[in-house]
């Protein structure tokens, strides 16, 4: 591939995907389409500013006129869909710009990328679209699609848009759906990046319910790599599942970061569960094991570890984020003023 199309790109996975495709193939072109709302952040890539390979086109994918306009430039290999609404608990404050951009601009793209014939593009979801498991199980490909929150639902919708695509246009698409990504650049409004942040400022850590809530943790490169194996290796119409195998309650997590922080168990505060709250999921990666010869690397410990070193190197980041829209966003979720 020569060149790729990146939507969302200056968002947390979506940076890191960046990151590694050119680490990987140093001559590849990136073009990184994002509308820079509130969790996009052009920082995130400050380093690729000024180099020839990579071109920032700012921008809503659900500007049928500028993705034409953008994707019209030069011939392009592949577009991949990262952009998206992508936080549960916003989208039960307001599912309005969750339809929009999830569904619509999936739709969007859909028709652009086929009117000009790409001949390949990969839809970034989740295992979210499958609902919740009880405490026996796994997430495959083949789980009957059951999404609870107007996120999960919304990026449901666009699977099946995608999936309708493929049925009646023989359209040249893939989707993946992954587990709870943790690393660097993540916005601090999901659960790992504000726990280390809440803790490093000695701020409460709010825990939903009695924390017992169950994610599987899979580190963002490890996202990233299956992401790039399905662009390479996967088959059109084909849905790929990532997950890192590494189940933890919420609330065992939140006491193994304020042990690696060195902070007081005291910080813990448990708070109003989350409305309609999952409570586990846990994903079968084996189809991408087998059919993509992808299989998560890094450990949880080593992850987490080098996780916190980089919320802890950077707290300029940090701080630049947890300052304006953050703050009421931060006031109407919890009900308390950040200090
Ligand atoms: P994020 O919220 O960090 O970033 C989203 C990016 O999309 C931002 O840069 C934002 O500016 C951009 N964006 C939003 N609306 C846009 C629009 N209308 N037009 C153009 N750009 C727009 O999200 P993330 O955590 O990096 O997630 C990326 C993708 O991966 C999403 O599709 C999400 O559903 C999926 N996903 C995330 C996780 C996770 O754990 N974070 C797990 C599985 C799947
Ligand atoms: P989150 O990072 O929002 O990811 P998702 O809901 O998409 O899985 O939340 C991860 C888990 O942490 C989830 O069970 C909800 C819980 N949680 C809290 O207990 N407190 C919080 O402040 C947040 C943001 C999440």
């Amino acid at each position: 591939m020569k060149r790729i199309v990146v939507t969302g790109g200056c968002g947390f996975i979506g940076s890191n995907f960046i990151r590694l495709m050119f680490r990987t193939y140093p001559a590849l072109q990136i073009i990184n389409i994002d509308k820079l709302t509130y969790a996009g952040n052009a920082e995130n890539l400050a380093d690729f500013e000024g180099d020839s390979r990579y071109q920032f086109c700012h921008g809503d994918i659900c500007d049928a006129g500028f993705i034409t306009r953008t994707l019209q430039q030069a011939p392009v290999d592949a577009v991949l869909n990262f952009a998206a609404e992508s936080h549960v608990d916003r989208s039960i404050l307001d599912s309005g710009p969750f339809v929009q951009t999830n569904i619509v601009g999936t739709q969007v793209l859909l028709d652009v990328c086929r009117k000009l014939r790409i001949p390949r593009y990969l839809q970034v979801s989740t295992d979210e679209v499958y609902g919740s498991l009880g405490p026996e199980g796994f997430f495959t490909e083949e789980t009957p699609l059951a999404p609870n929150s107007p996120y999960s639902a919304s990026k449901t919708a666009a699977d099946l848009l995608v999936r309708a695509y493929v049925h009646t246009f023989g359209f040249p698409a893939v989707i993946t759906r992954c587990s709870n990504n943790y690393g660097p650049f993540q916005f601090p409004e999901k659960l790992l990046p504000l726990f280390i942040s809440n803790a490093m400022a000695d701020i409460p850590l709010p825990v939903y319910g009695k924390g017992e809530n169950i994610r599987d943790w899979i580190h963002v490169l490890d996202h990233c790599r299956g992401i790039e194996a399905a662009l390479m290796r996967g088959r059109t119409g084909e849905i790929y599942n990532f997950g890192g195998r590494t189940e933890m309650t919420n609330i065992a997590l939140t006491r193994l970061l304020l042990q690696l922080l060195g902070k007081p168990e005291s910080l813990i505060r448990y708070v109003s569960d989350r409305p309609g709250h999952d409570l586990r999921y846990a994903i079968d990666c084996s189809k991408a094991e087998q059919e993509l010869n992808w299989t998560p690397q890094v450990s949880f410990e080593t992850g987490l570890q080098e996780t916190i070193a980089w919320y802890q190197q950077n707290t300029h980041w940090v701080e630049h984020i947890r300052s304006g829209e953050y703050r009421s966003y931060y006031d109407r979720q919890y009900g308390q003023r950040l200090a």
